[in-house]
């Protein structure tokens, strides 16, 4: 054998945002979590130790607990569409449920539309499936919002998914509620699955909160993944889940049982807990990140010259550093001084990301402040 390891895999690049993590010290600040800095609710964790305690330490149906999806199909019921518990897979994390559905709708040679710049998951998961991902490049022009247009552009005839994420990581944009309806039409059309990544539905940030509206509504057509992981500040818990009608799902519990079996019971009893009194949980997490974004978006404000795309949703800013330097000179040079970012490039080949980098306001309001304080100066040195 010449190879030691499959061509599949070998293929597919490390995560550039995990190599900025793994080469990050203690007590430096960091701007480039993808996950809020707070604890899971004090009520959950709280609420989940009866059950260590009880004893629920086996396997769950591959599908979850019964009382857990029932509990999702009421959350998701907000976001506009009805939901069997039949319908629910619940997963180890978004993660899972993407990787999930990824084997299940993708094809050897398939091609599969991904959001550009975009989450930096989704092109690995296409090509360990098999697929190949076509970056549906958006304009900087709109702070990168993907529209219906920008998916009949990049469409092919070989097209078979579509990944949607909306609020955007890392751009915090929408998609408008006309997009998605177009969208779903032209994924009717030509028989494309629409696989939407929703974990960012719960943060919002508007005057009036709004309740997020998934593709879903439109159509069944939609595979829908979400997670407990940003919402309820659950990262550690790996809980997620996907949504599809039954033959998908059906479909995808083959690879579910077989690569997963099922999600953590203890996870599924804590996200039980959460949902008891969902309402709650998303506020904690809501509330808090919601005056960090205005915090954040304040100290920007303070920086002369630099811009921003001012996010609707998620927890990141997308500053655009084109007048002082490289995306990753100043993400190197940020390092230095102790502060982590992401540069824009790590999030697709669109020429226009290298412009920018991802600075998460998921921090404290000293390390944001302390943060964009370095990030001054640093890009006042790069101009001279
Ligand atoms: C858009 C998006 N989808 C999925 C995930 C993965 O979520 P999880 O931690 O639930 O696996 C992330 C994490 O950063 C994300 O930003």
């Amino acid at each position: 054998m010449d190879n030691r390891y499959s061509e599949t895999v070998s293929s597919v690049c490390e995560s550039k945002i995990r190599e900025i993590f793994e080469s990050a010290s203690d007590d430096i600040i960091n701007l480039a979590l993808g996950e809020p800095d707070i604890p899971t609710p004090k009520y959950i964790r709280e609420g989940v130790k009866n059950a260590i305690d009880k004893g629920f330490t086996h396997y769950t149906s591959n599908k979850g607990t019964d009382e857990l999806r029932e509990k999702i199909s009421i959350w998701v019921a907000n976001h506009g569409y009805y939901t069997d518990i039949k319908d629910v897979i619940v997963t180890s994390g978004a993660s899972e449920a993407l990787h999930l559905a990824a084997q299940t709708f993708i094809s050897d040679g398939d091609d599969v539309l991904i959001p550009d710049p975009g989450f930096v998951s989704y092109k690995p998961l296409v090509k360990i499936a098999g697929g190949n991902p076509v970056p549906v490049i958006t304009d900087k022009e709109y702070n990168f919002k993907l529209t219906a247009k920008h998916i009949e552009d990049f469409l092919t005839p070989d097209t078979s998914v579509i990944f949607l994420n909306s609020p955007s990581n890392p751009t915090g944009t929408l998609i408008d509620n006309k997009d998605i309806k177009k969208i779903v039409d032209i994924s009717e059309d030509n028989n494309i699955i629409i696989i939407s990544d929703e974990v960012y539905s719960e943060m919002i940030y508007n005057q009036n909160k709004i309740s997020y509206v998934s593709p879903r509504k439109y159509s069944d057509n939609i595979v829908v993944v979400n997670a407990f992981s940003k919402c309820f500040a659950m990262t550690g818990w790996r809980l997620g889940f996907v949504i599809s009608n039954n033959e998908d799902i059906r479909e995808m519990l083959k690879v579910h049982q077989y690569i997963q079996a099922c999600a953590s019971s203890i996870s599924q009893k804590a996200g039980e807990v959460a949902l008891n009194n969902s309402q709650r949980g998303i506020d904690i997490i809501y509330d808090k990140l919601s005056k960090r974004r205005e915090f954040m978006l304040q100290r920007l404000e303070d920086i002369d010259g630099l811009k921003y795309i001012e996010p609707e949703g998620a927890m990141y800013v997308f500053a655009n550093i084109s007048e002082f330097g490289s995306d990753i000179d100043i993400v190197r040079h940020m390092a230095d001084e102790g502060v982590l970012a992401v540069p824009g490039r790590a999030f697709g080949p669109n020429p226009d990301n290298k412009d920018f980098i991802r600075l998460s306001f998921s921090a404290s309001e000293e390390e944001i402040d302390s943060g964009l304080s370095i990030l001054n100066k640093i890009i006042r040195e790069e101009c001279f």
